[in-house]
């Protein structure tokens, strides 16, 4: 009786491990797909006020962008992907 006991348990147990397994995993593909979603002038507003004024996107041209996109990625630590949708997003504004 005892020893039943214990392996219910521990196929509970299990059975719990599972469930929150799935469900954190679930839950970080719905968080990455989140981020892939997020549109430039979304990943502009997030991410390029946090250390001063944002910029305005008239405020360079679509080559100085370019530069200022490479310098604040490594500052934002911003993926390459993020980077380029921020740049494409002010460089579109811009032309
Ligand atoms: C982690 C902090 C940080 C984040 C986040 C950040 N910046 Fe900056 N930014 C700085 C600092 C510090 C400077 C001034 C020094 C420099 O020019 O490198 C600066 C300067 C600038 C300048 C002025 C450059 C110039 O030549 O006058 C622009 C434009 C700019 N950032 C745009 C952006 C954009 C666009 C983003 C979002 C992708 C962003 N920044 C995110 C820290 C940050």
């Amino acid at each position: 009786m005892k020893t039943k006991n214990l392996k219910l348990k521990f196929m509970s147990a299990v059975g719990v491990a599972l469930f929150l397994g799935v469900v954190i995993f679930a839950s970080s593909c719905v968080e990455s797909q989140k981020v892939a979603m997020k549109s430039g002038p979304q990943l502009w507003a997030e991410n390029c006020q946090r250390c001063h004024n944002i910029p305005s996107p008239t405020a360079f041209s679509a080559d100085q962008w370019e530069t200022i996109g490479l310098h604040m990625q490594s500052r934002a630590l911003l993926t390459e992907k993020e980077k380029n949708k921020i740049v494409s997003f002010l460089q579109s504004v811009n032309q």
